[in-house]
C-alpha cells in the first residue's frame, strides 16, 4: 500500500479560509441574538426585523418549531441519492491513516461546503494504528502445517479471493486483527476453546485439565468482543490464537446459498477487527493526540490494553482445513460449530510430528487519520450542539460499515443545508456533522476529539446521535439510548413510515413496538448504550445523552454473530444494493429517523427530554442491580436501601421539575434557557470525575461496556467490575473497600442529579 501523510499546513490554510467567510456571513446573526438577550423583551418585534433581513426563518427567542419543517425533512430524504453516496464512498477501499482517509474526508468537507453548510472543518490527528505488511510474501501474515520432515504441508491464503468483479481493486487490506503483536511461533499443539470467554476455559480445566499455556489456540468469533478473546487467551498462557467465523454464526442452515448469491458469509469470508482493548489513541489516553501531548511508550500497554501475543482471522473455508489436522476427544454438542467435520479439543495434532506455525508481520505504526465536520449555525442558541456521528474509515469497502450510515448521512445534511440556503430554516440549536476516522482501531477519531474539547462539550452539547452501519435488514429498528432522548427517539419513529411494506404497522414505530416490545409491551424496547461504536466517549467521559441506531434483521429467527458478511472484503456496494437493500428504502427511513431526531432536539423551544424516562430507567437499573448476582454479592457484606432511597428520592424531584417545566413561562427566554440549562446538565450529574474503579475515562456512574464483553450494553459497570469474584479473591477485604467506596460515589452521583433538578435557588434540600 502506498502511505503518506498529508500536510497539515494545508489544514490551516483552508481552516482560516472557511472561518472568515463564515464569519461574515454570520455577524449579523450573531449581533441579532447578542442584543436579544441583552435588552427587554418588549423588543424582540425590533430583532425579528433585523434577522429577518440576514436570514429568512422568524427569528424569535420564544418561537415553537415550525412542524412544516419536519415534514419537510422527512419527505426529502431521497433513497436515490442515498444510493449514490454509497456507490461513491464504497467504491475504494478507504482504510484509515491511508490517502483514501484523507480523501473522502476532504470530499466530505466540500460536499458540505457545497451543500448549504455553513462551516465545514477537518481535524487531523496523529495517533498510533497497524497495518500488516502487505509488500513481502516472505514475511506476510500466514498460518502453516509442517509434516514431520519439516515440509510445509498446508499454508494458509494471504487474500480473500475475488467472488464479484466489483471486488477488483487494488488496495484491499489482507485479513488480518489490528494490533496483533508480531511473531513467529510454531507449536506441536493447536487447541479449541470454542468462543474463547472465561466459561469455556472453565470448562476444559475442569472437565478436560487441560491446559494451554504455551500452545496456540484457535476461537470462533461471536458472543465476546474479540479483543477479550485475545486478553483472555493471554491470560490463560496460550502463544497465539486464530479466529474464525463459523458457518453457525454466519451462515443459515437451511439456505446452502452464500455471497454473491445471497448475504450469507462465503466460506473466504473474514472477519477484521481491532483487538485493542482500550478507547482512543493507545499513546495519550485521556487526553488528545496534539504535537504538545505526552505519550506512552508502547511497550507498557502490551498484555493488557494491547495485545501481546499473535493473533490472526480467517474464514471456515480454512478453519476447516486446521481442523482437519486436529488431534483430541471430539467435543460436546455445545461446542461443535456448522463445518461438516468433527470438532475436536485438539492437543498434539493429529499426525505424529506435525507442527502449526503463525507467522504476524502486522506493525503499530504513528499516522495521520481525520475527522470532519459540517456545521449549521442555530439561529437563537449558536451556543447548543445537537451532533450526528458516524465513523467514516473502514476495512476494505465497507458498504455496510460504516458507509451506510456515512451515505445516510451525507443525505440528511444535504436536505437540511438545502433548507437553510433556501433561508427556509434555520435551526434554534446549531447542528454539527461529524465524520470519524480510525474508529475501526478503538473508536480513535471521536475519541480524541471528545478528549480535545471536552470543556467546550460538556458546557454546550444537547445529544450525540449516532448511526454507524445504518442497514443490517428490513426486519425493525435497532435502537441504543441514554434515558433523556426516549422520548425524542419514539417521537421520531412514529413520523416515519415502516419502509417494509410487507409488515404490519403503518410507522417505523408501530413495527419496532410489535417485532421488539418493552418488558411492559407499552412501548418499543430501547437498549442502554455499551460500546462498540462512536457514542461512546461521548457518553462516558462526560454524561452527553446519546443515541446509536441500525435497521437490523430478524435476530430471533437469524442466531448469527452479527450481520454475515461483517468486516470482510464482500461488504460491497453490489452487496448492498442488490442483496441488502434494493431500492434503498430502508437506508430512506433511517435518513428521516436521523434527520428528524436531530431537528426536534435543535429546534424545539424547550429540548424534548422527558426527565421521567431518567427516573423510570433508574429505578429498574437499581432493582436489576439489586436481583441480580453482582446485587446478591453486595448484599452479602453491604445494604442496599440506602441507594434505593436516593433513587425514590430522585424520582420525587423529577416529578416535581417536570410540573415546572410543564408550567415554564415562555414567553421569557431567560426561564427557558433555565429549563434547557438544568435539562442539559442533568445527565453529566451522574458522572464521577475519577471514573469508576480502575477505568479513569468510564466517567458514568450507570452506563458503560462490561468489562467481559465490550459489545454488550451494561448498567453499574463499576460495581459489576469491582465486585466481581471477589469472594475468596487474595486481597478480598481491600477490594471490599473498593467496592463501598465506589457504591457510595454512586448514591453521591443520583444526589447530585436530584440537586440539579431543583429549583435553582433551593438546590440544598430543606431541613
Ligand atoms: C515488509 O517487510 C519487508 C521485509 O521484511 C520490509 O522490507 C518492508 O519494509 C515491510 N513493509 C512494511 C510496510 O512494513
Ligand atoms: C481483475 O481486473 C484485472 C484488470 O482489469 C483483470 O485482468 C483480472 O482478470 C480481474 N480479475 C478478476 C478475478 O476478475
Ligand atoms: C519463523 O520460524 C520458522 C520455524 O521456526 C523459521 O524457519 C523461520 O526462519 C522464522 N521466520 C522468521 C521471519 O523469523
Ligand atoms: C463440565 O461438564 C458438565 C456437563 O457438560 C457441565 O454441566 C459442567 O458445568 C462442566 N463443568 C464446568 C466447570 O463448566
Ligand atoms: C499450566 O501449565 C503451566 C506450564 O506448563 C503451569 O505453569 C501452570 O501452572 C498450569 N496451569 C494449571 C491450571 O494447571
Ligand atoms: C458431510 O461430510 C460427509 C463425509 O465427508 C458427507 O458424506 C456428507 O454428505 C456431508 N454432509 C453435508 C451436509 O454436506
Ligand atoms: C426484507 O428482507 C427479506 C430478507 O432479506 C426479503 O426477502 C424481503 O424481500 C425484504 N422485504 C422488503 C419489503 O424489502
Ligand atoms: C432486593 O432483593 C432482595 C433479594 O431478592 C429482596 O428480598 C428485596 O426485597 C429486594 N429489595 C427491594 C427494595 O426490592
Ligand atoms: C432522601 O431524601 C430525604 C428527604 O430529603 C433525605 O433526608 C435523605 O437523606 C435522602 N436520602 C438519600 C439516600 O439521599
Amino acid at each position: 500500500m502506498d502511505f503518506h501523510d498529508s500536510s497539515q499546513v494545508f489544514f490551516e490554510k483552508k481552516n482560516k479560509a472557511t472561518a472568515r467567510r463564515s464569519f461574515a456571513a454570520f455577524s449579523v446573526v450573531t449581533m441579532a441574538v447578542g442584543i436579544g438577550l441583552g435588552i427587554l423583551i418588549g423588543r424582540y418585534a425590533i430583532c425579528d426585523e433585523k434577522s429577518n433581513s440576514e436570514d429568512s426563518g422568524q427569528l424569535s427567542y420564544n418561537k415553537e418549531a415550525d412542524p412544516r419543517i419536519s415534514e419537510e425533512i422527512i419527505n426529502q430524504i431521497d433513497a436515490e441519492k442515498i444510493r449514490e453516496y454509497l456507490r461513491d464512498l464504497s467504491e475504494f477501499p478507504h482504510l484509515a491513516g491511508t490517502d483514501a482517509d484523507y480523501k473522502q474526508a476532504k470530499e466530505i468537507h466540500d460536499f458540505w461546503k457545497n451543500e448549504g453548510l455553513d462551516e465545514a472543518f477537518i481535524t487531523p490527528y496523529d495517533v498510533l494504528l497497524s497495518y500488516p505488511n502487505t509488500t513481502d510474501p516472505n514475511v506476510m501474515n500466514r498460518i502453516f502445517v509442517y509434516n514431520e520432515n519439516d515440509d510445509i504441508e498446508w499454508e494458509s491464503a494471504l487474500y480473500e479471493p475475488i467472488l464479484h468483479p466489483s471486488e477488483n481493486k487494488s488496495n484491499v487490506v489482507p485479513p488480518f486483527n489490528a494490533f496483533s503483536a508480531p511473531g513467529n511461533i510454531t507449536s506441536s499443539e493447536l487447541m479449541y476453546v470454542n468462543y474463547g470467554r472465561v466459561e469455556d476455559y472453565q470448562w476444559l480445566v475442569s472437565n478436560k485439565s487441560i491446559n494451554v499455556t504455551g500452545k496456540i489456540v484457535i476461537a470462533r468469533y461471536g458472543k465476546i468482543f474479540r479483543g477479550d478473546k485475545v486478553r483472555l487467551a493471554t491470560r490463560y498462557g496460550a502463544s497465539g490464537i486464530i479466529l474464525f467465523s463459523d458457518p453457525k454464526d454466519y451462515t443459515y442452515g437451511v439456505d446452502p446459498k452464500v455471497y454473491p448469491d445471497t448475504w450469507w458469509l462465503p466460506e473466504s469470508g473474514t472477519q477484521r477487527g481491532t483487538t485493542f482493548m482500550g478507547k482512543g489513541d493507545p499513546l495519550t489516553p485521556g487526553y488528545p493526540s496534539t504535537d504538545t501531548a505526552y505519550r506512552v511508550d508502547e511497550e507498557s500497554l502490551k498484555g493488557d490494553l494491547l495485545p501481546s501475543i499473535p493473533v490472526h482471522p480467517i474464514g471456515y473455508g480454512l478453519a476447516e482445513k486446521l481442523i482437519s489436522y486436529m488431534g483430541g476427544d471430539e467435543v460436546p454438542e455445545s461446542w461443535r460449530g456448522g463445518i461438516n467435520i468433527t470438532y475436536k479439543f485438539g492437543g498434539p495434532l493429529k499426525n505424529a510430528g506435525w507442527k502449526i506455525r503463525i507467522r504476524i508481520s502486522t506493525r503499530n505504526i504513528r499516522r495521520t487519520t481525520y475527522n470532519a465536520f459540517g456545521v449549521i449555525r442555530g439561529s437563537v442558541e449558536p451556543d447548543r450542539y445537537v451532533l450526528l456521528g458516524n465513523h467514516r474509515d473502514a476495512w476494505v469497502f465497507g458498504a455496510i460499515d460504516p458507509s451506510s450510515g456515512t451515505a445516510v448521512m451525507k443525505e440528511v445534511s444535504r436536505v437540511m443545508g438545502n433548507l437553510v440556503r433556501a433561508k427556509k430554516w434555520r435551526p434554534r440549536r446549531t447542528i454539527i456533522f461529524c465524520s470519524w476516522g480510525a474508529e475501526e482501531n478503538g473508536l480513535i477519531g471521536s475519541t480524541e476529539w471528545v478528549e480535545q474539547y471536552i470543556k467546550n462539550l460538556a458546557e454546550r452539547a444537547v445529544a450525540y446521535l449516532n448511526v454507524d452501519i445504518a442497514v443490517t435488514g428490513n426486519y425493525t429498528l435497532d435502537g441504543g439510548a441514554t434515558p433523556l432522548v426516549h422520548h425524542a427517539l419514539y417521537e421520531a419513529t412514529k413520523k416515519v413510515p415502516n419502509p417494509n411494506t410487507a409488515q404490519a404497522g403503518r410507522s417505523v414505530y408501530d413495527n419496532w413496538k410489535m417485532t421488539t416490545p418493552n418488558e411492559d409491551k407499552t412501548q418499543p424496547k430501547i437498549s442502554p448504550l455499551g460500546s462498540g461504536s462512536d457514542f461512546a466517549s461521548f457518553v462516558q467521559q462526560f454524561g452527553l445523552p446519546s443515541v446509536d441506531l441500525t435497521y437490523t434483521y430478524d435476530e430471533d429467527k437469524y442466531k448469527i454473530g452479527s450481520y454475515p458478511l461483517y468486516h470482510s472484503k464482500y461488504e460491497t456496494f453490489y452487496a448492498v444494493d442488490k442483496l441488502l437493500d434494493p431500492g434503498f428504502q430502508t437506508h430512506k427511513a433511517m435518513g428521516q429517523i436521523w434527520g428528524e431526531l436531530a431537528r426536534n432536539l435543535a429546534d424545539s423551544l424547550i429540548i424534548p427530554f422527558d426527565v421521567r424516562d431518567y427516573s423510570r430507567v433508574l429505578e429498574g437499573l437499581v432493582r436489576q442491580l439489586n436481583s441480580s448476582e453482582t446485587g446478591a454479592i453486595m448484599r452479602t457484606k453491604m445494604s442496599l436501601d440506602k441507594l434505593f432511597e436516593a433513587a425514590r428520592n430522585f424520582t420525587k424531584e423529577v416529578d416535581a421539575f417536570y410540573t415546572m417545566q410543564m408550567n415554564v413561562r415562555k414567553s421569557n427566554p431567560y426561564d427557558v434557557r433555565k429549563i434547557n440549562d438544568q435539562l442539559l446538565q442533568l445527565d453529566r450529574a451522574f458522572t464521577d470525575p475519577a471514573g469508576i474503579p480502575n477505568r479513569p475515562q468510564a466517567r458514568h456512574v450507570l452506563f458503560a461496556e462490561s468489562s467481559v464483553n465490550v459489545y454488550a450494553g451494561s448498567s453499574f459497570p463499576g460495581l459489576i467490575d469491582s465486585t466481581f469474584e471477589i469472594s475468596g479473591s487474595p486481597n478480598e477485604a481491600q477490594r471490599w473497600e473498593v467496592v463501598k467506596k465506589h457504591y457510595s460515589a454512586i448514591i453521591f452521583a443520583i444526589q447530585s442529579a436530584t440537586s440539579s433538578l431543583r429549583d435553582v435557588t433551593k438546590f440544598m434540600p430543606v431541613t
